[in-house]
């Protein structure tokens, strides 16, 4: 299963590509969600001309050694080109800023609907996800993706902190959420952990399964994990007497191994059953065969199935 971000991160394609090496005039100015940004976007450029731009490292500490692989934009039905029959989480991050600029997903995801298995689509639009959800409930999951508490879902204009008292309501419209792992797990100034919040029961006790996101090994995550990423999974997921339904992580292999390895996932419960790694490269394996070779910069979903 894939985490397809095409018209996701990809919104704004200069820190993670060689665009500005192939296109340098072709820079812009537009603002997204209320913030002027400046650099390269997707929507500026066609598919065929985004065919001779490459994926790089975006986060400069990793390692560049796939930069010059040659790993190319893909869209969402190139997928067929490498996996057989791919099954895709779809994340739609800017709904609102595609309009405005006479783009329309949602005739995007009907119109590839027949040639590719969409199985989630998240977003962190929730008038998005209300306007596909007629249309395509039953057949696709949807996954409101919060944000920042503070921040605004411009398409409802109602801050994440204020939806997230209203999970009834997004349960009329969704069947899960992804929340950043300090909803969960809140964080001092000074880096060490404060009890867990009442949200992953609150969302099952809504009939919403619940991801958390935003893992990756080379963050300072909290000091009572000792520096070990794999104590941090483990406390989202057999610890604190609750387990979310799957993580978003930069380095799944760690989330795999938490998983698979070292947690002691109760089968009889019903919030999870058999893991099941989902990773970029479209690949769906049934634990506990590894996830295939990643790039260095893709996330990866660990869902608990
Ligand atoms: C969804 O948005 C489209 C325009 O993108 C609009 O025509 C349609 O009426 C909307 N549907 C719902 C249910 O809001
Ligand atoms: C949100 O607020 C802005 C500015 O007040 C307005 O233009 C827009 O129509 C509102 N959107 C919704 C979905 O209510
Ligand atoms: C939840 O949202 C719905 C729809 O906007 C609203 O009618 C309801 O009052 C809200 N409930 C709470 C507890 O805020
Ligand atoms: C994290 O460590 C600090 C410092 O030892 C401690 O006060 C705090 O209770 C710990 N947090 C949790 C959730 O155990
Ligand atoms: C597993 O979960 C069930 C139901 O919640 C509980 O009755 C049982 O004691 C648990 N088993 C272990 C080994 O924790
Ligand atoms: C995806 O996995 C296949 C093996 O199934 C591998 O041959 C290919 O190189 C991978 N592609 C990427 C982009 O990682």
């Amino acid at each position: 299963m894939a985490w397809e971000s095409a018209f996701g991160t990809l919104t704004w394609i200069i820190n993670c590509t060689n665009v500005a090496q192939a296109y340098p005039a072709r820079k812009r100015t537009y603002v997204i969600d209320g913030v002027r940004k400046n650099g390269w976007f997707a929507l500026d450029f066609t598919k065929d001309e985004l065919q001779s731009v490459i994926l790089t490292q975006a986060i400069w500490s990793r390692t560049r050694r796939f930069d010059s692989v040659g790993y190319s934009i893909l869209s969402v039905t190139d997928l067929l080109s490498i996996v057989k029959q791919p099954s895709v989480w779809l994340n739609v991050q800017h709904d609102t800023f595609y309009k405005e600029h006479g783009l329309n997903m949602r005739n995007y995801i009907l119109s590839i609907q027949k040639r590719v298995s969409v199985d989630y689509i998240s977003s962190p639009e929730l008038g998005f996800l209300q306007n596909i959800s007629g249309t395509v409930r039953g057949k696709i999951k949807l996954v409101f993706s919060f944000l920042d508490k503070s921040l605004l879902d411009h398409s409802i204009n109602q801050t994440y902190g204020s939806l997230l008292s209203n999970l009834t309501l997004i349960k009329s419209i969704a069947s899960g959420i992804m929340v950043p792992k300090t909803y969960i797990w809140p964080v001092t100034k000074d880096n060490y952990l404060q009890p867990s919040t009442s949200i992953v029961a609150e969302a099952h006790n809504a009939g919403l399964e619940i991801y958390a996101s935003d893992f990756a090994n080379d963050r300072i995550i909290p000091y009572n994990y000792s520096y070990d990423p794999l104590a941090e999974y483990l406390n989202f997921i057999s610890d604190g007497g609750f387990s979310v339904d799957g993580v978003l992580s930069e380095h799944p292999f760690t989330a795999s191994e938490a998983i698979g390895c070292l947690a002691s996932l109760n089968s009889s419960k019903t919030d999870h059953g058999e893991p099941l790694v989902i990773s970029h490269n479209g690949t769906v394996r049934t634990w506990p065969t590894i996830v295939q070779l990643m790039m260095a910069q893709m996330s990866l979903i660990v869902l608990f199935k």
